[in-house]
């Protein structure tokens, strides 16, 4: 263990050393069609939940029940972005932003920034839940496929870059193993109190019919309209970095299996058209299995991989998880893990390691061949009314924008980096308690008026190719009077 911490600690050095000076990041590093972007999902912005014919999605049902996170507030009004999406993209345009990530809400249906659509990010319409259990019957495939169609037919004129499902392996864990998200589905044994569920199988199922929806509905995009509306479709996943504890053979297995179960579990039907074997070998049967139609229908089912990447384990193997019975997706994964963690920051924040981050793309590359990579969301985690002089975040994207210049010197094929989240936003885990927003929202005002942060500013500037030093020492010393207008606001 001694010895690890020595020899990160020396990589770290030599990071500083080799990575340009987080100061000398410029735009013009990368090449101009690379995209630089932020990010926000449907429930999380929009609110007007029972406006225009909008029914109720899994998370409304969710965020109403007060199980889980009780006093962190719902997504009914939440940042207003339905009425306020016009101001919203004039302050993107201000800030020079190229593109701008969000998602359709499934349950709603109804130029200059590009837009990068997402079909499904976590919030299924609940007459589908209450029909027919969603992910876990397989008829969610044809209405998914359906969905979909309408929004190619309505906006794939406008819209170039599809992503079927966000974070296709977060639904199916947190909503079908843990049970900490909608549909709130896990076994009696699982730390939360859910109703139903079964965490030894579910989790299995929902992500089997996931791959299924998203690997039609990409079928449909290619053979009815990719001719005519030159986009491109993809699905997203989130990625951790897995760090064997030791280098005993036993650990480094185990933190392969840990991406075998975490990228593998999506990347290996749509690469090669099967699960990885060191699934099979451990879920057995509970795994589902493909036909050869199937297996057919999903490989090679995307042009891009969208990656989401925020915290890093350390893995130790423990295949006394596998001695249980009725084990659920996480104890297949025979291992124990510890969250790793950076001297530089603070506990409630996300450590900043884009070591390991560029660890994880060589990674992907080297097991699924160069497919081309949006980096969907990549953001700090921040207290929501802590301060606008957010400097934690500046680090983050220095770092991170860092690493993505190396990473396209080294050959990786990364087209785009989004900021997650634009605003501060109704976070899934958390609420409004939590932010990661560019933008600050005090949710108490009646107008909910949008302030730049540091970071909003640092980004812009980046974007823009304003010098970055001077600017950041003059806002620096701005701190006191964005602090005291903070504390008024709220
Ligand atoms: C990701 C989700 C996104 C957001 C961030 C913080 O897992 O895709 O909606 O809440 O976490």
């Amino acid at each position: 263990m001694q010895l690890m911490v020595k020899v990160f600690a020396l990589l770290q050095i030599l990071l500083v050393a080799l990575f340009p000076a987080a100061h000398a990041l410029r735009r013009d590093e990368f090449p101009p069609e690379f995209v630089f972007g932020a990010s926000t999902s449907a429930y999380q912005v929009e609110g007007a939940a029972n406006e225009d014919g909008r029914k109720p999605s899994i998370w409304d049902t969710f965020a109403h029940a007060t199980y889980v996170n009780e006093n962190v507030g719902d997504g009914d009004v939440a940042c207003d972005h339905y009425h306020k999406y016009k101001e919203d993209v004039q302050l993107m345009a201000d800030m020079g932003l190229e593109a701008y990530r969000f998602s359709i809400s499934w349950s709603r249906l109804i130029p200059g920034i590009q837009p990068h659509v997402t079909l499904l990010h976590f919030d299924l319409p609940q007459t589908l839940e209450d029909e027919y259990e969603g992910w876990l019957s397989r008829r969610v495939v044809e209405d998914f496929t359906a969905y979909a169609d309408v929004c190619f037919r309505e906006f794939g004129d406008r819209v170039k870059h599809w992503t079927t499902v966000n974070e296709a392996n977060a639904y199916a864990i947190f909503g079908y193993d843990v049970g900490i998200s909608p549909p709130r589905r896990c076994s009696p044994s699982s730390l939360f109190n859910c109703s139903k569920g079964n965490s030894s199988t579910e989790p299995y199922l929902a992500a089997h019919h996931i791959l299924l929806a998203h690997a039609s509905a990409a079928r449909m995009y290619r053979k009815k309209y990719q001719a005519m509306q030159h986009g491109i479709i993809g699905l997203n996943i989130i990625s951790f970095g897995y760090l064997p504890k030791t280098n005993s053979t036993e650990d480094v297995r185990a933190a392969q299996r840990a991406r075998d179960f975490n990228i593998g579990w999506f990347m290996d039907p749509i690469t090669f058209g099967d699960y990885p074997d060191t699934m099979r070998k451990n879920a057995g049967s509970r795994l589902p299995s493909f036909t050869k139609k199937e297996s057919n229908l999903i490989r090679n089912s995307i042009d891009f991989l969208g990656v989401n990447f925020y915290f890093s384990f350390y893995v130790k193997n423990n295949p006394g998880n596998l001695q249980n019975e009725d084990r659920d997706f996480i104890a297949d994964i025979a291992m124990e893990t510890e969250r790793v963690r950076r001297e530089d920051t603070a506990p409630d924040e996300v450590p900043i390691t884009p070591d390991i981050f560029l660890g994880v793309l060589h990674t992907i590359k080297k097991a699924y061949g160069n497919i081309p990579i949006y980096i969907h969301e990549n953001g700090q985690q921040t207290p929501h009314n802590s301060s606008l002089n957010d400097r934690s975040r500046v680090k983050f994207l220095q770092g991170y924008i860092g690493s993505l210049v190396d990473a396209l010197r080294s050959g990786l094929n990364i087209k785009g980096y989004f900021v997650w989240s634009f605003m501060d936003a109704f976070e899934l885990v958390g609420g409004f308690e939590i932010s990661y927003g560019l933008y600050y929202i005090d949710m108490n005002d009646p107008n909910l008026r949008r302030q730049p942060k540091l970071s909003a500013e640092w980004y812009s500037n980046f974007l823009k190719g304003k010098p970055m030093d001077s600017k950041i020492k003059e806002i620096e010393k701005n701190v006191l009077s964005h602090d005291t207008q903070l504390h008024n606001a709220t």
